[in-house]
């Protein structure tokens, strides 16, 4: 039985205690939020669970075996840091902290210590994104020339990051899946219109030394929710709506070719191909569930998780790239690991 602690109780931390508690071999013992009426909440619904608003007090128990940390973006590196120290395996949400240097002490800590460190990279545990994975893997797609990932809604406006740091690490992070591979520069633009500094519409570009190109437009200033990426391949085509209930992914049997080799302007025709178009059978599972699940069974047999520091760190380096090239104007950030 591994008894788990949740910090931070808002919109998305029921999810993880919903989660938790319906696995078998976990005990949620502690649910800690500052507010009142989130405790009430839980209480509610879960009588056996301890709340508290003192995180303290969850990282002092003693029978505690791992933290879920689902708190705001700048309380990440604090609260993950308490967790490791106390000897707790920590779950973070994503983005995993505010910059590279708090990531890296993340992982350090862990690894001194031994402990299962993981990031909700919530998409890396879906069934849509694992079979994109499994089909861009077999070669299905050809070789995968550009991304177009679409992540818009009204709102929910974050008062102390801005729309990549909150919407793009789901992307990021599915881009870096499915490629199996790391850009070598990010380039960012975007715009702050309803609070100052805080930008709620941005087009982020990651190049990657293969000739991909991926490209992620997040916003909180759209009248609807999109949840869109296409993967377009030099022999087939993939769109990958999450808003649709069952169909989320389509394969196009779509492609153009250029001729290699002309020598007058009448002989130069491009060639569209126009085939079927198929969706393939998707088992739906609650990827939050999946992902709780890597965690324990991380945690029990020592290995790193699917999204472990080491792919928090890759999305964070991404971010702060981006916000750096926000600041000139969309120049080209070279990354690297
Ligand atoms: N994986 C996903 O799909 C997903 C989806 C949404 C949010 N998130 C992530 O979850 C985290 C929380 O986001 P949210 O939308 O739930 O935010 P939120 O603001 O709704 O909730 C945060 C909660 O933390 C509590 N809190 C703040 N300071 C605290 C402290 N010192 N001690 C204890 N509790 C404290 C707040 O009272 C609040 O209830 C973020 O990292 C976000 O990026 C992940």
């Amino acid at each position: 039985m591994i008894n788990v602690g949740i910090v931070g109780c808002g919109y998305w931390g029921p999810n993880l205690v919903r989660n938790f508690n319906s696995l078998s071999d976990c005990r949620v013992r502690w649910v800690c939020d500052t507010q009142a009426e989130r405790l009430s909440y839980i209480e509610g619904l879960y009588p056996h669970i301890r709340t508290t608003v003192e995180y303290a007090e969850v990282v002092a128990d003693a029978e505690i075996d791992a933290i879920a940390v689902a708190t705001p973006v700048r309380l990440h590196f604090e609260m993950a840091k308490q967790s490791l120290e106390a000897g707790k395996h920590t779950f973070i949400e994503k983005p995993m902290a505010a910059s590279v240097e708090q990531c890296r002490e993340l992982i350090e800590i862990a690894r001194e210590k031994g402990l299962t460190l993981m990031v909700g990279h919530t998409f890396i545990y879906s069934a849509p994104v694992r079979k994109i994975k499994e089909i861009v893997d077999s070669g299905d797609l050809g070789q995968i020339q550009y991304i177009s990932a679409r992540r818009l809604n009204l709102g929910l406006f974050q008062p102390d990051i801005n729309v990549a740091w909150d919407l793009a690490p789901h992307d990021i992070s599915i881009v870096l899946y499915v490629l199996g591979q790391f850009p070598v520069s990010a380039n960012c633009q975007g715009k702050a219109h309803i609070k100052a500094g805080i930008e709620d519409v941005t087009n982020m570009t990651l190049n990657f030394s293969d000739s991909a190109l991926a490209t992620i437009q997040s916003s909180w200033l759209d009248p609807n929710k999109v949840r869109q990426i296409t993967f377009v391949g030099n022999k087939k085509m993939l769109v990958y709506d999450d808003v649709e209930p069952i169909e989320k992914i389509k394969i196009y049997d779509k492609r153009v070719e250029a001729p290699p080799h002309y020598d007058t302007f009448g002989e130069f025709q491009y060639s569209y191909h126009y085939g079927d178009m198929y969706s393939p059978y998707l088992r739906l599972v609650e990827p939050l569930k999946t992902e709780c699940r890597h965690f324990l069974d991380c945690i029990k047999d020592g290995s790193e998780p699917l999204s472990g520091g080491a792919a928090g760190l890759d999305v964070v380096r991404i971010l702060e790239a981006a916000s750096e090239s926000l600041r000139t104007g969309g120049a080209a950030i070279r990354v690297s690991r």
